[in-house]
């Protein structure tokens, strides 16, 4: 399918203030004139979103991660056919919270060969890359700390704790270097307003 819009996914660890942001984005877009859509991993589509629910709920060790890969993997293939290409396909501009550089992180660090899971299966299955990627980089005792004062049932990933987010953040950092052809690290430690205006500055800039 040739794509006529522009995918753009957020990344970061949980907290690190993606959901916030992608709103400021939206919004900034659609006054440009945009036709925006905004959507998020796992879920976004009505199957996403059911899978969803498996991931996200109940015990820490509900899965194993080469589990929860093959179920990430399946959200976000229904998604990407059903919400994310129809909407690129129309000319849209598709915000995503998450996409699969979470699984890498999440899931493909858990243990040795995951990654090299997640990137095989991706490829089969997936194949598809944001046009540009936004990590969000920030301490975890501070996202952590935002996170849950959420207060919600999805709090599965969250008790994985500080040492694992941690990791994380080092691990995304990495990505953007392997992948500097389309991921921008911003600092999350600013204020809402001052991240949006510069996130919206370079996406202004990538659209132009
Ligand atoms: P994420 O989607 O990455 O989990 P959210 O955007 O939901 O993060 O933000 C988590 C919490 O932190 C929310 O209560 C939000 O209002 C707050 N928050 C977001 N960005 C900032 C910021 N730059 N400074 C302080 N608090 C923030
Ligand atoms: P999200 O709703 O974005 O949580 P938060 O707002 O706290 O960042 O994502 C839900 C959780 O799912 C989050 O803890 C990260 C996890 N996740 C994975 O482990 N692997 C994945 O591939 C994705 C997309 C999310």
């Amino acid at each position: 399918m040739k794509k006529k819009g522009y995918f753009i996914s957020f990344e970061g660890i949980d907290g690190s203030g993606k959901s916030t942001q992608i709103q400021k984005l939206a919004k900034f877009l659609k006054n440009l004139g945009f036709d925006v859509i905004t959507t998020r991993e796992p879920g976004g589509s009505k199957g996403g979103e059911e899978i969803r629910n498996l991931l996200l709920q109940g015990n820490v060790d509900r899965w194993s991660a080469k589990t929860e890969i093959l179920l990430f993997t399946a959200a976000r293939c229904d998604h990407l056919e059903r919400i994310i290409l129809p909407a690129l396909e129309e000319g849209k501009i598709v915000i995503c919270d998450r996409f699969t550089d979470s699984t890498r992180m999440y899931q493909g660090m858990r243990g040795a060969n995951l990654r090299n899971l997640v990137d095989t299966l991706n490829e089969k299955v997936v194949n598809f890359d944001p046009d540009l990627t936004i990590i969000i980089d920030i301490n975890p005792e501070i996202s952590l700390k935002r996170a849950k004062s959420r207060k919600i049932a999805e709090e599965r990933f969250e008790d994985f704790g500080v040492d694992l987010q941690m990791k994380m953040r080092k691990g995304f950092i990495e990505l953007a270097k392997e992948f500097d052809n389309r991921i921008e690290v911003f600092d999350g430690q600013q204020s809402v307003d001052k991240l949006a205006k510069d996130i919206c500055s370079l996406v202004k800039a990538k659209l132009s």
